[in-house]
């Protein structure tokens, strides 16, 4: 039998749009892109032209209407996502939410529900549980590598999105109500450590302002000014996890560079390093004490057996997505592990205030 061609629109025509999904999509699945849409028409036509794409929209609702599609990737900005992603799951079609899917935990739960009821398939970026070196680290812990892992920090941060990344869109909307570096850094951080360690018991957490006006760096608004004094550039998060571990995450736009690894793990007997990029399918870096051997130091570890296959791109979301509608299963990047994030992303504003640890409900 012909393997089914998956048709996908990508709504949200932006930078990551253009750096990731739009380039990726016929080598991550058996798919092509039908249709974009982005509130912005030179934009939507834009992405059109340049990728030979058949149809472009400004308005979901009219693309749900008018256009033959299967699966839509939510990459618009932050604040539209829950809206995008009622009416595409309202409207049967499988989907991929770009971070956070949704406002609050009971939005997401919706958009969950919907998707039940309609029996479709929901996937929620980031992709880090589909990383190689983060899997290849849990099989290390699982045999034992660092003997008992009991706590890590992760340094997830840049300089913020009108520095950091080539924009041709204006990035204010990244300092509005709704978005901030928590919602776009943080929930990369979070989703992490939460990959390496479990579900999270509570947190605490202390934050700042540290750039209250910042000017774009590149691209077609280039030294527009932007007023980021309303939402916290850096996070310092504390956690503890269900399985009695402790972490810790430094996040936010207020590094300009940083040497700091993305990850470490600490075990009784021995520490895993993350501090190569990502999508090159690294091997993480880990320091072993093998007392039994009478020897101690870092290595490079080569896979003997390497079970979790290597990434291609941003977009392997597709992949997972499209493995789940073909197979009938879980993806790997579920919509209940995003909305335990999220519910620590929208309890971190009580936990600043109040000084205090806060309990964490939610598991996945
Ligand atoms: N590594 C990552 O995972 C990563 C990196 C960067 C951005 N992102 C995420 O990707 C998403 C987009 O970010 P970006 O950097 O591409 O932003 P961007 O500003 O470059 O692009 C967003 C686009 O969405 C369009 N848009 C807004 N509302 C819309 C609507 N209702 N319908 C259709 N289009 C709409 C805007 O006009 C704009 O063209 C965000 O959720 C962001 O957090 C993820």
């Amino acid at each position: 039998m012909e393997k089914k061609l998956w048709k996908v629109a990508v709504i949200g025509c932006g930078m990551f749009a253009h750096a990731q999904y739009l380039p990726n999509i016929a080598r991550e699945a058996n798919a092509v892109c039908v249709a974009v849409c982005d509130i912005v028409p030179e934009r939507a036509r834009a992405a059109c032209e340049k990728y030979g794409v058949a149809e472009w929209y400004t308005s979901v609702d009219e693309m749900i209407e008018k256009c033959d599609f299967d699966i839509a990737i939510d990459v618009a900005s932050i604040q539209a996502h829950h809206e995008i992603n009622m009416a595409v799951l309202a409207a049967g079609k499988h989907l991929i939410s770009q971070k956070p899917a949704a406002p609050t935990v009971e939005a997401l739960t919706e958009q969950i529900e919907l998707a039940r009821r309609m029996g479709v398939k929901f996937v929620c970026v980031p992709i880090h549980p589909m990383r190689y070196d983060l899997n290849f680290a849990k099989q290390m812990m699982r045999d034992g590598v660092i003997g008992e892992p009991t706590y890590l920090k992760c340094n997830l941060a840049h300089g913020g999105p009108e520095y950091f990344q080539y924009r041709d869109a204006d990035p204010s909307w990244f300092y509005e109500d709704g978005a901030g570096a928590l919602v776009d850094m943080g929930v990369h951080g979070l989703q992490i450590v939460t990959t390496m360690f479990g579900p999270v018991r509570s947190i605490s957490c202390t934050a700042a302002i540290t750039d209250p006006a910042r000017t774009v760096r590149s691209g077609k608004y280039n030294g527009l000014q932007i007023k980021s004094d309303q939402i916290p550039d850096v996070y310092l998060i504390s956690l503890i996890f269900e399985n009695g571990k402790i972490g810790f995450i430094d996040t936010g736009f207020s590094q300009k560079a940083s040497k700091t690894p993305q990850l470490e793990i600490y075990g009784t007997e021995g520490t895993i390093t993350f501090s190569k990029p990502y999508m090159e399918n690294p091997a993480p870096e880990v320091y072993m004490d093998c007392r039994e051997r009478g020897i101690r130091g870092w290595i490079n570890p080569a896979a003997w057996e390497v079970r979790q296959e290597k990434l291609k791109s941003q977009c392997c979301c597709l992949t997972d997505l499209v493995r789940a509608i073909e197979c009938d299963t879980e993806p790997v990047l579920t919509p209940e592990h995003a909305r335990h994030v999220l519910e620590i992303m929208c309890k971190i504003p009580e936990a600043i205030e109040s000084g205090a640890t806060v309990a964490i409900e939610t598991t996945f």
